[in-house]
């Protein structure tokens, strides 16, 4: 149980945490979507309420160095948890640079077993720089030391980027990566790239969104099914050019023949390793390969017999994947954890896209709920969201009124898509309506809670709609094409979010703290400040005041 706060008894209603995933702090407004927005809520939340910045990249959140920008696993994991653990990129990093991560059982699993078959270790992942999902260093590291260890031939399967990355990047990863395996190419050494295809098209589907992404990557990576190129770059040369405009994480699926024939379908005695270290858009591929006939999903056709691993374990409860080469960070005492062991009931929802971020991350990558937590999913459109920047922000809000009206529940969290998943189309017009439809949500959600006499944390996980245009590297002012256009970025953004405290219940007592270096580790704490609660001695300060 945590401890009464001595000195203030909590609000009398419930706390809302409210996420507006994408909604950073632009530093010029000139491609903002979100200064763009017309937004009279936010506008008045902002004039009227105690706010503060906070941090939500970098080292804040666990990544490597403050080069990184935020994303929705690290930046959900820091307010679940209300610490800072080093995260999936850090510790892969880590692990390849100490060499630990050759020495455990499951990498020389993973040789063993490649060896004991056809000799063929396959590496399928995000390809790219973005530090996200991936890294490609990690992706080289792994070729390397398969080669070091006597493993003949590798066989890689790239997802292309353009959402971590700049949208039309393929290439800038592509040809180097093609010219470095080509260096290594040598008597008992054979690694080619084998197949691949845009991110949001094939195999990196999350939360059971739409499996038949994964069905495609499964008939290309492991069938070799689907259309035949030369190479990887030509692939994306020849796709690009038929289809105008097409950036690269919706580019079509290819395979890499000679004379008719894949180089690297998946067969029974390969080695597989997924090297994505983030879990949400690796849990259903991994399921595709692990599971035995009961696998419902879509039909495999051929369910290779191989020695697969995870780059890390995605998922804690559900042991998901049962090998994998680098162990997860221990996410230990989350808010989830302790609110329901001091017996406050809990209430999270959004809709599919975010479903398992206010959920599965929010708790520390588990995908069990707590004692006295409910969750309610509101199903997503399965479509490129530019076409419906509203999403589900209206039934989202529906069912946080309903929760809030039914009095059942101390905290309550929603995650509102918008800023995030429009934001990574690159559409500016579409980001700015994304925008006007979390405003239009908040001028419910809000009376619903001052009705309830309960109080708002309003906050964001990362930026994302507030830069809509790539940023010149050496200005870091939006760079611009030659016919004077600006170049659409897909991207995170390194820039803070806001923390708003939206409260109407005490007369004007409370306030949030400007403490320095603040960031989303810092909410867990406020909440439980709000409901009368003292934190949890592992999480970080309060921001609260109490006047
Ligand atoms: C994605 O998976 O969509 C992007 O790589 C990151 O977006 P998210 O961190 O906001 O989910
Ligand atoms: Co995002």
């Amino acid at each position: 149980m945590l401890n009464k706060l001595p000195s203030f008894p909590g609000i009398a209603g419930p706390v809302v945490v409210i996420v507006m995933d994408g909604y950073g702090l632009p530093k010029t407004e000139l491609g903002s979507a979100i200064a763009a927005a017309r937004k009279p809520t936010l506008d008045a939340l902002f004039a009227q309420h105690p706010h503060i910045t906070l941090r939500a990249h970098g080292t804040a959140v666990g990544m490597p160095s403050d080069e990184d920008m935020g994303n929705s696993e690290v930046g959900h994991n820091a307010i679940g948890a209300g610490q800072v653990y080093a995260q999936g990129a850090a510790l892969v990093a880590g692990a390849i640079a100490s060499g630990a991560i050759w020495q455990g059982a499951a990498w020389q699993q993973v040789v063993a077993g490649a060896k004991a078959g056809r000799g063929v270790l396959h590496l399928i992942g995000l390809f790219s720089d973005g530090n996200v999902h991936s890294h490609i260093d990690h992706l080289k590291a792994l070729v390397l030391r398969a080669r070091d260890e006597g493993v003949g031939a590798v066989r890689i399967h790239a997802l292309l980027d353009g959402r971590d990355v700049p949208e039309t990047s393929a290439l800038d990863y592509l040809e180097p990566f093609e010219a470095f395996l080509g260096e290594l190419q040598a008597a008992g050494f054979d690694a080619r790239i084998a197949s691949g295809g845009g991110r949001q098209v094939i195999t990196m589907d999350r939360y059971d969104a739409n499996w038949k992404m994964v069905e495609q990557g499964w008939h290309t990576h492991v069938l070799g099914r689907g259309e035949q190129f030369a190479s990887a770059s030509e692939a994306v040369r020849a796709l690009r050019q038929r289809l105008p405009g097409t950036i690269d994480q919706d580019l079509p699926p290819f395979v890499i023949a000679r004379d008719g024939a894949p180089v690297g379908t998946i067969e029974d005695g390969d080695a597989v390793v997924f090297y994505n270290f983030r879990g949400d858009r690796a849990i259903e591929i991994t399921r595709a390969f692990e599971e035995g006939a009961g696998f419902d999903k879509f039909e495999r056709v051929r369910v290779p017999a191989v020695t697969y691993a995870g780059m890390l374990q995605y998922d804690g409860d559900l042991k998901l994947p049962k090998r994998f080469l680098v162990d997860p960070p221990a996410i230990r005492d989350t808010m989830s954890e302790w609110f329901s062991k001091s017996g406050v009931a809990q209430f999270a929802c959004s809709e599919t896209q975010k479903f398992g971020h206010v959920t599965y991350f929010w708790n520390g990558n588990r995908s069990n709920k707590f004692a006295g937590e409910t969750w309610q999913e509101v199903p997503s459109d399965v479509v490129p969201f530019e076409q419906r920047p509203w999403m589900k922000a209206a039934e989202i809000t529906d069912a946080m009124i309903e929760a809030i009206r039914s009095g059942q529940y101390k905290v309550l969290r929603c995650n509102y898509a918008n800023g995030d998943m429009v934001g990574h189309s690159g559409h500016f017009r579409a980001a700015t309506m994304a925008i006007e439809a979390v405003d239009l949500a908040l001028s419910r959600l809000l009376p619903a809670i001052e009705a309830a006499g309960g109080v708002a944390l309003i906050t964001a996980d990362h930026g994302n709609a507030d830069e809509m245009f790539e940023l010149d590297k050496k200005t870091k002012q939006p760079a611009q094409n030659p016919d004077g256009s600006y170049k659409a970025k897909t991207a995170h953004t390194l820039n803070p979010v806001p923390l708003v405290l939206y409260d109407k219940a005490t007369g004007g007592r409370l306030g949030l703290k400007a403490l320095d270096g603040a960031g989303l580790s810092n909410i867990a704490a406020t909440v439980a400040n709000l409901i009368g609660l003292e934190k949890h001695a592992a999480w970080d300060d309060s921001l609260l005041e109490v006047r």
